[in-house]
């Protein structure tokens, strides 16, 4: 529990001390709670001399980028980049894990770093959670968006309003807020987006699949409240299709609850969900083969696939 009102006026406060009366912020908005509430506070705090900065990687959610624009209307520096076939071409044959994660830490970084020198940003704001800080320390996963940027962007001072904050008290000051409620409770979404739910190689076609598959598995299991749901391309299988015998996905399918990510437990879902999720995915890409639902917990496994 957060009391938000007391936090939202000492964290607006907090943001215009660090940012002072003169100087320009930016923020990365990703489309997630936790940028989208940061970013929220540093515009009560500075007005529009936040440029909020949404990378359009291409490996976003589907619907992502139309969201954001109608989510965010009400600020007028809003910058929406349209990066994606730098992003596809950075990916180009990488198909290790961490490598894939560095690429585009890079390559958001370069998108960046030239938004920044725009807007003559001298601060950058940023939505690191608490649990974001801990996996950081602990060197879990290489997270693209912790550490990184401060160190290549010139800036002369770093916020993180929400940095002790856990995921549901982000969403508790996300309502506080009036964010709507696409913001506020939508399930969290990797930095890396869609990518760490590819295994190897990104490719436009693989993508394709991810994202309607996920958009799918978004919507059936919404009403039993997971932490987490989604899909993932895992590789192929021999299926049927019509009389032929055909070569295509395999879609994993991921349902976690959760409090903070940290740890998981895969969710027993009916059986009616999952067939249903398994009849919509494969009836709406027929290039998918089969469907298979993840029953492994955090640990052993983690709860993205890359
Ligand atoms: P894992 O897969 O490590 O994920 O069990 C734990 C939680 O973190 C999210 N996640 C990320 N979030 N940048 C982020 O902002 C990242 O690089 C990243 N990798 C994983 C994941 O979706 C889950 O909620």
């Amino acid at each position: 529990m957060v009391d938000t009102d007391a936090f939202i006026p000492e964290a607006t406060k907090e943001i215009a001390d660090a940012v002072g009366e003169n100087d320009n912020a930016i923020i990365a908005l990703s489309g997630g709670v936790d940028s989208s509430v940061a970013a929220a506070l540093a515009y009560r705090a500075i007005g529009d001399r936040l440029t909020p900065v949404y990378v359009d990687t291409g490996l976003m959610r589907k619907g992502e980028t139309k969201g954001i624009r109608e989510t965010f209307a009400f600020m007028d520096s809003l910058r929406i980049v349209d990066a994606q076939d730098r992003f596809l071409d950075a990916l180009e044959g990488v198909t290790d894990p961490e490598e894939k994660r560095h690429v585009i830490g890079e390559s958001f970084i370069r998108e960046f770093e030239r938004e920044a020198r725009e807007a003559n940003a001298d601060h950058l704001v940023q939505g690191t959670i608490y649990p974001d800080r801990i996996e950081s320390e602990g060197n879990i996963k290489s997270h693209h968006n912790v550490g990184g940027l401060p160190d290549v962007v010139d800036f002369e001072g770093i916020v993180e309003p929400v940095r002790d904050l856990y995921k549901d008290e982000v969403r508790e000051v996300a309502r506080a807020l009036d964010l709507e409620a696409v913001v506020s409770e939508r399930m969290p979404f990797p930095g890396p987006g869609l990518a760490v739910r590819i295994i190897g190689e990104v490719t436009e076609e693989k993508l394709g699949v991810a994202r309607e598959a996920c958009h799918v598995v978004e919507e059936e299991v919404e009403a039993h409240d997971p932490w987490q749901a989604f899909a993932a391309v895992i590789g192929k299988a021999t299926g049927v299709k019509g009389d032929n015998r055909v070569h295509g996905w395999i879609v994993s399918v991921r349902s976690v609850e959760s409090r903070d990510g940290m740890t998981a437990r895969a969710q027993e879902l009916p059986w009616e969900t999952l067939q249903r999720i398994q009849s919509r995915i494969t009836g709406e890409n027929e290039n998918v083969a089969r469907v298979v639902y993840d029953v492994t917990h955090k640990p052993p496994a983690t709860i993205e696939y890359e």
